[in-house]
């Protein structure tokens, strides 16, 4: 049996929910990851260091009992944003980014910037304080095909917003395409990605394979196989730009299987493993370490993990739905193999 072990991996990019959804999901993270950004978009948004303090408290108290696992914290930016909550994020030593959400490209996304070019004093203020800047990078823009809203928000809006900010510190989070790849790979070491398990492992045809497949839907929406292909290539190629992030979102099974499905894609019940068959298909579970577990820390400044976790190639169930609070969830692969295991 082939087995590995790797420095304990982190996890850039993750939706906790809260209460007892929270409750329900944690458990998986904590497992596997050290730590986890934790992205603010609850409702209502986490956009004040007083609210994400409280966030983290209900987060830590969430945790199983003996479980060692930090969440980093996120503030969420809007129109409003001023100067000195960024600040006192830095300030905080807990939150360690903000998030820019296009207003109405996702779920909780509404209260998000309607134009970027009236958070000047936000972002010039997170410049000076080295707070990195995480971006949905989605247009809204009804005319523009929803396959195409990542390419054309890197043309209109994020390389402006580069160049307008020369300190800033940006992640383009989850990418999708082989040009938000590009981008990055071209972009000064200042500008990094996020890459999920599931735009690794699958393309577009998982949304219809058989018949339209709402636990398959999530935003940015996964694209074609080409993709798929380089972005596979882009994570596995040992570049310090690009570092884990799973976008685990959790959504009650009804609210996705219903006229108007939320979307979202479940992967913390196997939030390392779907990446170790993604590079073990690639050939390069060599690379995986630095993908998982220390270019995300170089990136946020923050210490490589001390604990290591051992992969083994051994196939697993996936329950056909987990326990989400009184809700039920669907997780990605439910009813199918997973083909590593943590042992
Ligand atoms: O699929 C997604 N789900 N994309 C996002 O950007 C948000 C997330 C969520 O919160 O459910
Ligand atoms: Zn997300």
């Amino acid at each position: 049996m082939k087995r590995f072990t790797i420095i304990r991996p982190d996890d850039w990019h993750l939706h906790l929910r809260d209460g007892a959804h929270l409750r329900a999901v944690l458990p998986d993270t904590a497992r596997r990851f050290a730590r986890a950004i934790v992205m603010p978009n609850l409702k209502p948004p986490v956009t004040t260091v007083k609210l994400a303090l409280a966030y983290r408290d209900r987060i830590l108290a969430a945790l199983p009992a003996g479980a060692r696992f930090e969440p980093l914290m996120t503030l969420y930016l809007t129109d409003g944003t001023l100067p000195g909550e960024i600040a006192a994020a830095r300030a905080s030593g807990t939150v360690h980014a903000v998030k820019y959400y296009p207003a109405g490209a996702t779920t909780h996304s509404d209260a998000g910037v309607t134009d970027i070019a009236k958070c000047g004093p936000a972002l010039e203020a997170m410049e000076k304080h080295g707070l990195p800047l995480l971006v949905h990078g989605e247009v809204t823009d009804p005319d523009v095909d929803v396959f195409d809203r990542e390419r054309v928000f890197i043309e209109r809006v994020l390389a402006p917003l580069v160049a307008r900010h020369p300190g800033l510190k940006v992640v383009l989070e989850h990418i999708t395409t082989r040009e938000a790849a590009e981008f990055v790979r071209a972009a000064p070491p200042r500008v990094a990605a996020t890459i999920t398990a599931h735009h690794l492992l699958l393309s577009r045809n998982a949304l219809f394979a058989g018949g339209v497949r709402p636990h398959h839907f999530c935003l940015p929406v996964l694209k074609r196989e080409s993709h798929r292909q380089a972005l596979l290539r882009t994570a596995t190629s040992g570049h310090p730009g690009f570092f884990l992030g799973t976008d685990s979102a959790p959504h009650a099974r009804q609210t996705k299987e219903t006229d108007c499905g939320c979307a979202g894609i479940y992967s913390a019940h196997a939030g390392i493993e779907l990446y170790a068959e993604a590079f073990a298909a690639a050939g390069a579970l060599d690379r995986l370490e630095g993908f998982a577990s220390r270019y995300g820390a170089q990136f946020y400044g923050l210490p490589v993990n001390a604990g290591t976790i051992t992969l083994a190639e051994e196939s697993w169930p996936v329950p056909a739905d987990i326990p989400f609070g009184a809700d039920r969830l669907v997780p990605l692969r439910a009813g199918e193999q997973v083909k590593w295991k943590i042992v």
